[in-house]
């Protein structure tokens, strides 16, 4: 009894004293293991004159019970402590001002080219990309595009084989929706994609630059619907008051071709700089889809027709934001790319 008495006392000291929970699990090892020595009184129980077992065994029992307790309660309250000391350990100051994320802005070419998709999407029409490297056959066989043209000149295209280059218009899309839609499919798309050609930059010229092409086929397709829909993107690009005009032109790929003019943005068609006192800019390149073409991607040309036109995104994000330099495009000069909003 009085070793138990002993032990009590020496136990309770050691808990009270020790600082940590793996200090404390250490002792909980070492009194009530199965080697500590609350196991070996119960094994000396058996050395015991029989009268006296239940008496200490009962003592021995509470011995352990108390000290079991005694173990959780501190096991409870130095969790406690350490994690209020964890706490003052990984304190943040929230007082300090945060850094504030620098946040990139959408390029204007894709404004511009959201804006059209936007326009053309709401009139029914579809968004289809291509290739930026196309047959020779797509480029300009089947846009009726001779072997001897000028525009297949190697001086002009960027070839990486005879047969395949770097496409320099968005009309090579063109040619391949009309193959996929032949013989009998109605055609709505407008598609937007980077085109390359062998030019030296300049103000006005780049080697790589973007268009949207737009292709319409159906049974009753006229240079009306044409107009009535280059006028209706004009307005929502550059304001109500904006009028249209065609003026003849050639393209290999339509017939009629016009060319597009819209009337002056900045003065209104008095005339001025921008429209060098014309009164009306040149915006694109148009016409009713050549027989030719329509022939050789599988559609029938008695009964099918339809426009296209090639808009150049630089040229409306210049006209737009009247911006002086296509090269200001490329540079991403921050202090040019910045001065456009991010949702516009
Ligand atoms: N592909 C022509 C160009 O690059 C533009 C165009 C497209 C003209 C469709 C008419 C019809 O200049």
């Amino acid at each position: 009894m009085n070793k138990l008495e002993q032990l009590r006392q020496e136990a309770v000291e050691k808990i009270t004293e020790v600082k940590n929970l793996n200090g404390l699990n250490d002792l909980r090892v070492l009194y009530l293991g199965k080697k500590g020595p609350v196991q070996e009184l119960m094994k000396a129980m058996k050395d015991l004159p029989k009268e006296e077992k239940p008496a200490f065994g009962q003592k021995v029992n509470e011995l352990k019970k108390e000290l079991s307790q005694f173990i959780e309660e501190r096991k409870e309250a130095l969790a406690k402590l350490e994690m209020e000391a964890k706490i003052e350990k990984e304190k943040i100051d929230i007082t300090l001002p945060g850094r504030v994320p620098e946040l990139g802005t959408m390029h204007p070419l894709n404004l511009v080219r959201q804006e059209l998709e936007d326009l053309f999407i709401g009139l029914g029409y579809q968004v289809i990309e291509g290739d930026d490297i196309v047959d020779d056959l797509y480029c300009f066989e089947r846009a009726n595009i001779p072997k001897d043209h000028p525009a297949r000149d190697m001086q002009d295209s960027l070839y990486i084989n005879p047969e395949r280059l770097l496409r320099t218009h968005t009309t090579a899309i063109q040619m391949v929706v009309l193959e996929q839609s032949a013989p009998d499919k109605a055609i709505k798309v407008v598609c937007p994609g980077k085109v390359y050609r062998r030019d030296d930059d300049d103000a006005t010229h780049s080697h790589q630059f973007m268009q949207m092409e737009g292709l319409v086929i159906g049974e009753h397709v006229t240079l009306a619907d044409l107009k009535g829909t280059l006028e209706f993107a004009a307005k929502k690009l550059f304001g109500d008051e904006r009028k249209v005009r065609f003026r003849p032109s050639f393209f290999p790929f339509t017939e009629p071709s016009v060319e597009v003019d819209v009337s002056c943005h900045i003065c209104g068609g008095k005339g001025c700089p921008t429209c060098k006192g014309t009164g009306w800019i040149e915006v694109l390149g148009a016409g009713e889809v050549h027989p030719n073409v329509l022939k050789m991607a599988g559609y029938d040309p008695e009964k099918w027709n339809g426009f296209a036109f090639g808009i150049g995104i630089e040229r409306m994000a210049m006209l737009k934001y009247g911006i002086d330099d296509i090269r200001h495009f490329y540079t991403n000069d921050k202090r040019f790319t910045s001065t456009f909003k991010r949702f516009e």
